[in-house]
């Protein structure tokens, strides 16, 4: 029996150009659900966008655009970005199609129904930016922390969902593992979230249309609407085909969402609670990354250093900067990301190490062997079959970890050992020799094996250079062709 394995993207929010950090959790959601479904396991992945809330009122605005028009152009470059990057989730949702907003609905209903939500007047220092009501820790003089901007002094009638009551049943299910938040530093934050809980409360979930009327109504009170995080949380749930497509409860059964470290209070806190107020199980799984810097500055708009992966993909080809993401970040803390970095890096691992192994055993293959892969002699193959399980092992317990660069780096290993048995061997030299074109078949056999190893292995990670390479074994006959990575220069702008 395949077994289920449900990932999911934050959804992102519709006001600004795919980045460097929506990237990053794309490409490792997509190596996860690759690296599933390589291993037979009935994988499904969701990402969206996330598209109600001021912020979005205030972009549309800017652009000169109705809400409903600028939502629509910019979830359509999103899709279009990820689709252009040979990355397809399972599921895209966006917060505005019908089907989610019937699920939100439904579930405000049911939620207000079993007495979890009151009304109440509320008065604080709200920051646009945060779409939320901010606490003294969210401030440093004056200004919020995350958005570097005022808070405005706003007083409401608003919709509470009642989630203080549940504090002590979700330290429970943190500290059980029951609900697991990985690395461990992300778990420890949210349980300090809760042990200091002057930060938290019960949970504004409304705003007055009269104020926002960008958003889904509340079923009970038509005056006022969802608030975005509340509606977007919901996204994966009609991501995972809530309510009655018949693999739900199969794949919610398994959801380990992805998330960057600014987002944990809303799926470490806000999340496990409301699922408990519809009577479902908390995720499996929250693995929380860190932040990229670029040229070590915060990725913004203003300094425009938002890396888009389709220039990327210009300059250097998409693997090459998926490859560098998924290498160079230590899953959990943050890095630093430099054109420099990349194709010093790349040209490193990837030119010189992975892409020249390819070539020269196709080279030596359509030189030696007439183009047609030898069969696999056992007692040749014996010193590269361990590096391969050793390769093998280590990716299984990096993948575990959730920790790709450790993956990366044991498939870099493995094409070095490679790499240094043909040095060692030297078939070219072998094959010219009176007797000697025997013993550089077998070699030769042997590597062209390993290239293929070399492939599966690369397969989640890069899938298209994984293809490629393939392709190229699967020809009749065999050739060199052209370079698998050609040595990539700074081409920065
Ligand atoms: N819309 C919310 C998420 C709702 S999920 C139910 C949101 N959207 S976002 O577009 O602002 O951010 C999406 C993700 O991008 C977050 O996980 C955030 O951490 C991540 N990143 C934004 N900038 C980043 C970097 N510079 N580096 C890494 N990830 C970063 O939040």
């Amino acid at each position: 029996m395949s077994r289920p394995y449900f990932v999911t993207t934050p959804i992102y929010y519709a006001n600004a150009e795919p980045h460097i950090g929506h990237t990053y959790t794309t490409v490792v959601a997509d190596t996860l659900v690759r690296w599933h479904r390589q291993r037979g396991d009935d994988a499904w992945s969701v990402s969206g966008t996330d598209e109600h809330g001021e912020k979005l009122v205030e972009a549309a605005a800017k652009a000169g655009q109705t809400p409903e028009l600028f939502t629509e152009r910019m979830s359509a470059a999103f899709q279009h970005v990820w689709a252009e990057l040979g990355i397809a989730p399972s599921r895209f949702v966006r917060t505005t199609e019908p089907a989610h907003r019937r699920n939100v609905q439904a579930i405000l209903q049911r939620v207000h129904a079993a007495g979890w939500i009151e009304a109440r007047e509320y008065e604080g220092l709200y920051c646009v930016g945060c779409e939320r009501f901010l606490t003294e820790r969210d401030m440093e003089n004056g200004l919020c922390r995350d958005h570097e901007r005022a808070p405005e002094l706003r007083r409401e009638s608003n919709y509470f969902f009642l989630m203080s009551r549940e504090f002590g049943w979700l330290r429970g299910e943190i500290e059980s593992g029951r609900y697991e938040i990985r690395p461990e530093r992300y778990r420890n934050e949210a349980l300090a979230m809760l042990r200091d809980e002057s930060g938290l409360g019960d949970l504004s979930i409304s705003r007055p249309k009269s104020r926002l009327a960008w958003g889904i109504e509340l079923p009970f009170d038509r005056e006022h609407v969802c608030y975005v995080w509340f509606d977007a949380l919901i996204s994966y749930l009609t991501g995972a085909g809530f309510p009655d497509d018949p693999a739900f409860a199969q794949r919610w059964a398994n959801a380990e969402h992805l998330i960057g470290k600014d987002i944990l209070k809303p799926h470490a806190i806000f999340w496990p609670i409301m699922l408990k107020a519809m009577g479902m199980e908390p995720p499996r799984r929250l693995s929380v990354h860190g932040y990229w810097n670029v040229d070590d500055r915060k990725v913004s708009k203003s300094l425009g250093n938002m890396v888009s992966p389709l220039a990327m993909r210009e300059r250097y080809g998409f693997e090459t900067f998926r490859w560098f993401l998924l290498r160079e970040m230590s899953y959990g803390l943050d890095s630093n990301f430099t054109e420099e970095a990349l194709v010093e890096r790349v040209n490193a691992d990837l030119a010189n190490n992975v892409g020249n192994l390819v070539s020269r055993t196709l080279n030596l293959v359509e030189k030696f062997c007439d183009g047609a892969l030898p069969p696999l002699d056992a007692s040749v193959a014996r010193g590269l079959e361990e590096a391969l399980v050793a390769a093998q092992d280590s990716i299984e317990s990096a993948m575990a970890q959730l920790q790709p660069q450790q993956a990366l780096a044991a498939i870099v290993v493995f094409a070095s050992e490679v790499n240094r048995f043909l040095d060692a061997t030297k078939p070219w030299k072998l094959a010219k020799l009176p007797s000697g074109l025997n013993e550089a078949t077998k070699i030769l056999g042997v590597a062209g094996r390993a290239v293929a190893a070399l492939a599966e292995l690369l397969a989640p990670f890069l899938p298209e250079a994984s293809a490629r390479i393939e392709a190229k074994l699967a020809a009749a006959p065999i050739t060199r062709g052209e370079p698998l990575f050609p040595r990539v220069e700074l081409r920065k702008e």
